[in-house]
């Protein structure tokens, strides 16, 4: 019981990462307001936890990258768990392109979400954090793109990296109260894998076979690898854990470029 009366806000917590957060932490003995921008799978998740987690989770509609609709998410988190003692930013959009392709509308969905969502997140987020006795903790959930020029990924990698900088700046602004870190996962079995998969001449059975030959644990992340690393570092036992992010990809990030 890791998570025991903590109460935590998980945006993207609908599907792939975010689901398996939401599910580990009441696993784990949280109470969770969930939000995404998927009302129907939402809601029918929603249904389906509350038969054995009964209040202590909840969905809540929200678009991150409008500042109003977070704000109403944190009301609403507040009101109905009485306090929010932690925040998992982990709704995310992916979209591929070089610079020369992006149009206005391209950098308005993948900035807007990635990158502004975790603003308004923080912004609205932190000083309900703060006002607690025992703070709080802004976990964000990042991407070894942050750190890697993948090809034809120059918004993604670009928003991405903008989180891991946002993490340092929260962990230094509101030290002593809130603690800011990020996970950051490689290469995930999400809708967002399958999604970015598409298009290629190969089916994506095949396709996930090449790319795990190449991790060197020899498989994809599943969602439960990241959720497992989200709630220690949202538990009292990473106390000491602040303004950094914690790679989880099988090793990737260490292999020699050759
Ligand atoms: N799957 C991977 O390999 C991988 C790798 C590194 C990082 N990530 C990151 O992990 C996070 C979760 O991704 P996932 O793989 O679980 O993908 P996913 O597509 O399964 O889930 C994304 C979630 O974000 C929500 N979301 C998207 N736009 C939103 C908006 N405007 N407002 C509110 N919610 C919104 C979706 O509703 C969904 O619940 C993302 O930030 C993603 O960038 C994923």
């Amino acid at each position: 019981m890791l998570l025991k009366d903590k109460h935590i806000i998980v945006t993207g917590g609908t599907s792939g990462i975010g689901e398996a957060c939401v599910r580990h932490f009441l696993g784990q003995g949280a109470r969770v307001c969930m939000a995404s921008n998927q009302k129907d799978s939402g809601e029918e998740l929603e249904q389906e936890l509350q038969k054995t987690f009964e209040d202590s989770v909840f969905f809540q509609y929200c678009d991150v990258a409008d500042e109003g609709s977070v704000r109403d998410l944190c009301q609403a988190a507040e009101e109905r768990l009485g306090r929010v003692d932690a925040t998992h930013c982990n709704a995310g959009v992916w979209g591929k392109g070089k610079v020369t392709d992006f149009t206005t509308a391209d950098w308005e969905k993948l900035m807007g979400v990635n990158v502004k969502g975790a603003f308004w997140l923080a912004k609205h987020a932190v000083p309900l954090m703060e006002q607690n006795e025992t703070g709080g903790v802004f976990l964000v959930t990042t991407s070894v793109a942050a750190q890697t020029g993948f090809p034809e990924h120059a918004l993604y990698c670009a928003s991405k990296a903008a989180l891991e900088a946002l993490v340092r700046c929260l962990a230094v602004d509101h030290a002593g109260k809130v603690r800011a870190v990020a996970v950051s996962p490689g290469t995930i079995d999400t809708p967002m894998l399958a999604a970015s998969c598409q298009g290629w001449d190969k089916p994506v059975a095949e396709l996930y076979a090449e790319v795990e030959k190449r991790i060197p644990v020899r498989r994809l992340g599943q969602p439960d690898d990241i959720a497992k690393a989200a709630a220690f570092l949202l538990s009292n036992n990473a106390a000491y854990v602040n303004g950094t992010t914690l790679v989880l990809d099988g090793g990737t990030m260490a292999l020699p470029p050759w």
